[in-house]
């Protein structure tokens, strides 16, 4: 059998906790507008102090010592996440730099935003199984989710910025010939219902391009006005609605997909963990799928949405609350940004 297991997992959350009350202060919001309309209670936000950087290599210690695992024992790093420190290099490279992890294996990271701990896990599997990848005595791999959404946040504007928080989770992960694992992936290429741009201004004189045929919608040929609507389009844009409907619909078709590919119902399986978003749409899919109250677990209210760190996040809780027993299974469903959406079965 091909199977794959976790076998270690650690969090790291900045140290400033927002709750909802406090956001006044800088939009015209209230606490009951965002917890009736989506469960959110609080958020965990990086200060000028704390980094992305910083996060993930510390939830990534905390993981390796969950697994009883050495630097020197990790044969390949992923990191997903939406919102890396460096353009280069990645924050795989960052981390195994910070946590000694010595040269020689893959490091690397993925962006499929909200889905990307699914799309890492699936990688994982694919890497070990028909790559090269965690051989010998390094044998398991290190796959974080972390993100620093804060950096896309702008604070003067509320429909956006009330519902995301900042935080990272580490996976130790090796092989298995007990533990069954299943994924699946899949995306649809959507630039309006959730994106924002890079941040980045032509720093080319605007004389460099006199007597020049200036090709349209080259990115290295950017004008002004331009320029300024990728400044402002840095922030994080949603279609909160399409990206809701959207989200409804990867949710209940990802939990038929794994109810398949693992032959276990969603009545039987131990826990549904996905991208906690929104109270509102595991609640749709949740009375849809006529499942109980505790099926789905939760950690939204305190954490809001951490888009790639939200499905580690909460395994890590979960492991905390000694809630991952052996023999605990699980179905994980990621939906984000791309947009993208996935879906795999655990045993613990
Ligand atoms: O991580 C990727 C996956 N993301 C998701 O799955 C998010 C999916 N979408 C959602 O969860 C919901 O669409 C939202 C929570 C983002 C928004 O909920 P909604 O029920 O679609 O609200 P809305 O955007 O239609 O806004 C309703 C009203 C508006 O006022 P009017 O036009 O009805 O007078 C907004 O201006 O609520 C107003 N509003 C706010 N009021 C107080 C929007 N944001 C706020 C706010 N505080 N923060």
């Amino acid at each position: 059998m091909k199977g794959m297991e976790i076998v270690g997992l650690g969090k790291a959350l900045p140290g400033v906790r927002l709750e909802n009350e406090e956001l006044k202060e800088y939009m015209d919001t209230s606490d009951e507008w965002i917890r009736t309309r989506t469960g959110i209670g609080s958020r965990y936000l990086c200060t000028g102090e704390e980094s992305l950087t910083e996060l993930a290599s510390g939830a990534s210690l905390k993981a390796l010592k969950d697994a009883n695992v050495r630097p020197e024992e990790i044969g390949l790093v992923i990191c997903a996440t939406c919102t890396t420190d460096y353009m280069v290099p990645s924050m795989a490279c960052a981390v195994q730099e910070i946590l000694g992890i010595p040269g020689g294996v893959p490091a690397f990271d993925i962006n499929a935003a909200c889905s990307g701990f699914v799309y890492g896990l699936q990688l994982v599997n694919a890497l070990m199984r028909g790559g090269d990848a965690c051989r010998g005595k390094r044998k398991y791999a290190l796959l974080i989710g972390g993100e620093q959404l804060s950096k896309m946040l702008d604070f003067s504007e509320r429909s956006v910025s009330v519902l995301f928080g900042d935080g990272a989770a580490a996976a130790v992960v090796r092989a298995s010939e007990e533990k069954r694992f299943y994924c699946h992936t899949a995306a649809e290429g959507d630039r309006s219902a959730l994106y924002a741009h890079t941040v980045g201004r032509n720093q080319i004189p605007e004389s460099a391009y006199e007597g020049r045929q200036v090709v349209p919608e080259n990115p290295l040929q950017i004008r002004q006005e331009t320029a300024e609507k990728i400044l402002r389009d840095g922030y994080l844009q949603m279609d909160g609605k399409k990206v809701f409907r959207f989200a409804v619909k990867a949710l209940a078709g990802e939990i038929e997909e794994m109810e398949l590919r693992s032959g276990i119902c969603a009545e039987d399986i131990d826990y549904i963990v996905c991208h906690q978003a929104n109270v509102r749409i595991i609640d749709y899919v949740r009375k849809q799928k006529k499942l109980p109250e505790g099926k789905f677990f939760m950690n939204l209210r305190e954490y809001g949405n951490t888009s790639g760190a939200s499905i580690p996040l909460a395994l890590a809780d979960m492991k905390e609350k000694g809630l991952l027993r052996p023999g605990t299974r699980i179905f994980c469903v990621g939906f984000g940004a791309g947009l993208t959406w996935g879906g795999c079965y655990l045993e613990f």
